[in-house]
């Protein structure tokens, strides 16, 4: 675990639970960060949204169709976006079975509850803010819930939380509101706009196949926000022969469903 804060490539590159073991235990459960501790794995990926009435939680598509039992419980409520949902509603739900019956029951975490989680697994925390053009301020409620779970202590940027958007005004405002965080861009911005989000961003993400080399180098020669080179972390990389080609072009993390596949084929 001490290895986990900023692995340089020359370690070779840092192993993220994607949506926590999402290849072991149904995404975006505590029982997906409970199987990522399983494997040795300290950093988990997760995506949050919110509630109809303000509650943050944790779920990866912008409706609960796929993952829960919803349209079940609540038949009357498509297209069953999370949005259209109390918290209270939500905690009804079944995240598990379709995974697994093994995982019946297995709720849709708050974040609070997640962070309590990763707290005492002594995790840390890759968190995407999904469409967050569908949920106005939400950055602000984040942090709130960051302060709230002690997770906002001062450390080093990137000790313990990074967090990242798909919506590059939503990472700029959460570096804006708190600019001693760590940040991400999901995407593959031209070499040229790199300077830009470098001032925002200390991790520019791009999924696997958009790589290069020369990219993943472009992208590092640039000083994020806190004065060190962007990191490269990227996904959804899932067996071993993806992991080797990708750790050889210099990234610096590995997104997986897998993360004992990707550190046995890193190993080997
Ligand atoms: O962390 C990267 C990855 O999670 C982004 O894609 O669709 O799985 O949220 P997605
Ligand atoms: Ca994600």
């Amino acid at each position: 675990a001490e290895r986990a804060e900023h692995a340089a490539p020359a370690d070779g590159p840092l192993v993220v639970a994607h949506r926590g073991a999402s290849g072991h235990a149904p995404e975006n459960t505590l029982a997906a960060a409970d199987a990522a501790a399983a494997l040795d794995t300290t950093w988990v990926e997760t995506d949050v949204q919110r509630t109809a009435d303000g509650e943050l939680v944790l779920v990866h598509d912008t409706t609960l169709a796929r993952t829960t039992d919803v349209e079940e419980v609540f038949p009357g409520r498509a297209p069953w976006n999370v949005a259209d949902f109390t918290a209270a509603e939500i905690a009804r739900l079944d995240a598990g079975s379709w995974f697994g019956e093994e995982f019946a029951g297995e709720p849709v975490p708050t974040l609070a509850q997640f962070l309590d989680r990763l707290t005492r697994n002594d995790q840390r925390l890759l968190l995407e803010i999904k469409a967050p053009e569908l949920y106005r301020g939400i950055e602000a409620d984040i942090l709130a819930e960051l302060e709230a779970s002690g997770w906002l202590v001062p450390e080093p940027p990137g000790t313990r939380l990074v967090i990242q958007s798909f919506g590059a005004e939503s990472v700029r405002t959460v570096h804006e509101l708190a600019p001693g965080v760590e940040t991400g861009f999901l995407g593959t911005p031209e070499v040229a706009d790199l300077p830009e989000y470098a001032a925002y961003a200390d991790q520019i993400n791009p999924r696997y196949g958009d790589l290069t080399a020369a990219y993943v180098a472009e992208i590092q020669a640039v000083e994020g926000p806190h004065g060190e080179p962007v990191e490269v972390h990227t996904w959804t990389v899932n067996d071993g022969t993806t992991a080797r080609a990708v750790a050889d072009l210099g990234v610096d993390g590995i997104i997986t469903n897998f993360p004992d596949v990707v550190r046995s084929a890193l190993d080997g």
